[in-house]
């Protein structure tokens, strides 16, 4: 059997780590991306394929060409607040070009999709947490309602594929909490958004990078802001869950092993199932940077963003084998070898346009 990967959106964060690992392993990724969001030197791990995953006839014609047995699905746009502004963006992108990709590739015989989800698919999570009658750790089960057109569209594209699964399609949707760190620096891949909205890299790059312009380009001139000190948690800081990026594609490729041994289509969550706390977080990044005085500013909350987000992730360490193996600390000295790197610090620059 092949052991060709298509890998739709495998020129951003989370997809270039897929090629990088499918790779490592003895597969054949093969990249599609239109780099409206992606790099192209993060599509260096095989064949890169240029175009829109809602381009019918592009997503055919490389399906005919490399003759792929599978596809890891990462293809969206990712920004929950402007998801707010512009929802059309985020329903065209996520859920119909998504569809769309979905359907051709099944008529162009892919029968087995791993899909990217997200946790924004169970929208309000609080009550999981409420003294005495809450559940914890957010289980698969718990009810989906999400609360932005982000966590909406990926609702709804999940929906489409499992739709699918009556033509012969399999799928698995994979519920990531929050994605941080980076492969080895030989990989040369690692977090590079535009916006750059996630706590990791917002927290290490003004305390190491040294260009101003920079730093006011990604939003960063007044430094790191922690959101609220008066949580109902232990430090008073909001807990979330996150998980090295590699044990997430060790999950996805277990997934893909799952959907080629016969496997039905099913959903899972992927975090750590251990939640920290951003003052534990700045902690890590205190460790990791040898900043050891390091003080944040601080803020009130802000609307909507709940004390604790966790994932239960016991279905996929039951049916999938899985079990992330890295801690904490790991992701986070991870995260800032890779901020650090020179080819990093070049590569943003010219992505906010301040190179030279
Ligand atoms: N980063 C996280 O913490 C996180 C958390 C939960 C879920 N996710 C999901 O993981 C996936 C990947 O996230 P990421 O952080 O790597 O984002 P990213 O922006 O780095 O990567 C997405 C890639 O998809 C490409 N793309 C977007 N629309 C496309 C289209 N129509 N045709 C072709 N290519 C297209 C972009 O150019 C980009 O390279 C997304 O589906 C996201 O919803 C990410």
């Amino acid at each position: 059997m092949s052991s060709t990967i298509l890998i739709p959106g495998g020129a951003g964060y989370i997809g270039s780590h897929a090629a990088y690992l499918l790779k490592q392993k003895g597969y054949e990724p093969v990249v599609i991306d239109d780099l409206s969001m992606g790099n192209a030197w993060a599509a260096s791990f095989g064949p890169f394929e240029q175009g829109d995953v809602g381009d019918t006839d592009f997503v055919r014609g490389v399906c005919e060409k490399y003759k792929p047995v599978a596809a890891m699905y990462f293809a969206a746009f990712i920004e929950v607040g402007e998801s707010v502004q512009y929802p059309q963006k985020y329903f065209e992108n996520n859920r119909d070009k998504a569809s769309r990709f979905f359907k051709t590739a099944n008529a162009s015989g892919i029968k087995k999709i791993v899909f990217s989800s997200t946790a924004a698919v169970y929208g309000d999570t609080a009550s999981a947490y409420t003294n005495g009658g809450g559940s914890g750790p957010i289980s698969e089960f718990y009810p989906t309602k999400p609360i932005n057109p982000y966590g909406q569209s990926k609702l709804e594209a999940e929906a489409y594929l499992r739709m699918l699964d009556a033509d012969g399609l399999r799928s698995v949707a994979l519920r990531y909490f929050n994605v941080a760190g980076a492969a080895p620096s030989s990989a040369r891949i690692g977090e590079a958004h535009k916006p750059e909205s996630h706590l990791i890299p917002r927290l290490i790059m003004p305390l190491i990078a040294s260009n101003p312009n920079l730093l006011k380009a990604m939003g960063l001139e007044e430094g790191f802001t922690v959101y609220g000190d008066d949580y109902p948690t232990p430090d008073g800081t909001a807990i979330r869950d996150y998980v090295h990026v590699l044990d997430l594609i060790d999950a996805h490729i277990r997934a893909l092993d799952y959907l080629i041994g016969g496997g039905e289509t099913d959903i899972f969550n992927l975090g750590s199932g251990r939640g920290f706390s951003v003052m534990e977080i700045v902690d890590a990044v205190r460790k990791a940077l040898n900043k050891p005085a390091f003080v944040p500013k601080l803020e009130a909350r802000r609307p909507g963003d709940p004390a604790i987000l966790v994932a239960n992730i016991s279905k996929a360490e039951k049916t999938l084998g899985w079990k992330p193996e890295h801690t904490l600390q790991n992701i986070i000295d991870d995260a800032a070898l890779w901020h650090k790197s020179s080819f990093y610090q070049e590569a943003i620059k010219t992505k906010f346009g301040l190179a030279g």
